[in-house]
This record gives C-alpha cells, sequence and structure tokens, in this order.
C-alpha cells in the first residue's frame, strides 16, 4: 500500500508546480508599469491580427517579393514612396502622408478612402482591431514619434 504522505505529495506537487508557473508571469512583468504592459499586450496582439489579416501581402523581408510593399516605417512614411515598388497610379498620386487616422481609414475601407487601388478590400471596422494592428505598425515604424501625427 502507498503510504498517506506520498499519495498527498502526489497530489500537492504538480498543483504548487503549477501555482509557481502562474505567479512568475505576473512576477516577470512587475517591472512594467500598467501602460507599458498594456502597449506590450496591444502590440503582440496587434502583431498577431495583422499575421492574420495583412502579412500575406506585405512580407517582412523587403527582399522577400510581395503582392503589397513592405509596411516597416510606414507610419508617417509618404504613400506610395516605397522605392522600387509598383504602386497603382491612385496610390502613387494621392500626395497623402500615412498618419494614424489615414491607416485608420484604410484598414476600414482602403478601396473607399482611395477609389483606384490595387489592394483589395479589408475592411476592418472594428475601432479597437484597428488600434491594435496601429500599435504593432508604430512598432515596426522607426521615425521619431515626433513627426507622427494624427
Ligand atoms: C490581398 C493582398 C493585400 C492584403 C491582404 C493587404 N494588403 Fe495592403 N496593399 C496591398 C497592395 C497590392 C498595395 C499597393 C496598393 C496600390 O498600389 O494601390 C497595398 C498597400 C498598402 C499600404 C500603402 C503602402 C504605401 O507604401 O503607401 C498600406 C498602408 C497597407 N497596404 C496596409 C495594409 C494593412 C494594414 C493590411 C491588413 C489589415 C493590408 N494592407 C492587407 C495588398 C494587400
Amino acid at each position: 500500500m502507498v503510504p498517506k504522505t506520498l499519495v498527498s505529495a502526489r497530489v500537492f506537487v504538480p498543483v504548487i508546480a503549477a501555482a509557481v508557473l502562474a505567479c512568475a508571469a505576473p512576477l516577470a512583468a512587475a517591472d512594467l508599469s500598467d501602460t507599458e504592459i498594456f502597449q506590450k499586450v496591444k502590440t503582440e496582439a496587434g502583431q498577431a491580427l495583422f499575421e492574420a489579416e495583412c502579412r500575406r501581402c506585405h512580407a517582412t523581408d523587403p527582399i522577400d517579393v510581395s503582392y503589397g510593399p513592405p509596411l516597416e516605417d510606414i507610419v508617417g512614411r509618404a504613400a506610395g514612396s516605397y522605392p522600387d515598388y509598383d504602386y497603382s497610379m491612385a496610390l502613387e498620386a494621392s500626395g497623402i502622408v500615412w498618419t494614424p487616422a489615414a491607416l485608420r481609414a484604410w484598414m476600414e475601407d482602403n478601396d473607399g478612402f482611395m477609389p483606384g487601388t490595387k489592394m483589395r478590400h479589408v475592411g476592418i471596422e472594428d475601432r479597437t482591431v484597428q488600434d491594435f494592428i496601429l500599435a504593432y505598425l508604430v512598432s515596426i515604424t522607426t521615425r521619431d514619434g515626433s513627426e507622427i501625427s494624427e
């Protein structure tokens, strides 16, 4: 017969291990302020959404030939300005700068916002989803934040 103490150890050791693991994540994040944690979570969620909604046409590696132009440094970039990318006339001649507001309008209804674009309609209307994707796009932008205005 298995001694009683062993039985309880078998039950409790995994429970304690799980509890320690559950505490480890908040402890690791303890150095960050709530705002920083929220920003990190938003950026990660935005990246996951970007992978699902945008990545198939927008590769990270500029050498990788993708259907759409690379979006690194997109926030604050002049529309249609990625070197050597074959833009539609509409985008090239638009004269706009990709501010957060313009990017939101683009995600919501790109072909309504800019008739004649060759990017297929994406239609992301949820403001929170837009915010998350925007947080990710800001995170892959190295331009000074002061140059980025709504
Ligand atoms: C089906 C392919 C496809 C998908 C999916 C897609 N795009 Fe695009 N995207 C394009 C193409 C093609 C262009 C170039 C459009 C043009 O020249 O009119 C473009 C252009 C852009 C531009 C303008 C870039 C510049 O240099 O001016 C932005 C910003 C952009 N896409 C963001 C997104 C975001 C954000 C998503 C996901 C929510 C997304 N795209 C999903 C194909 C796609």
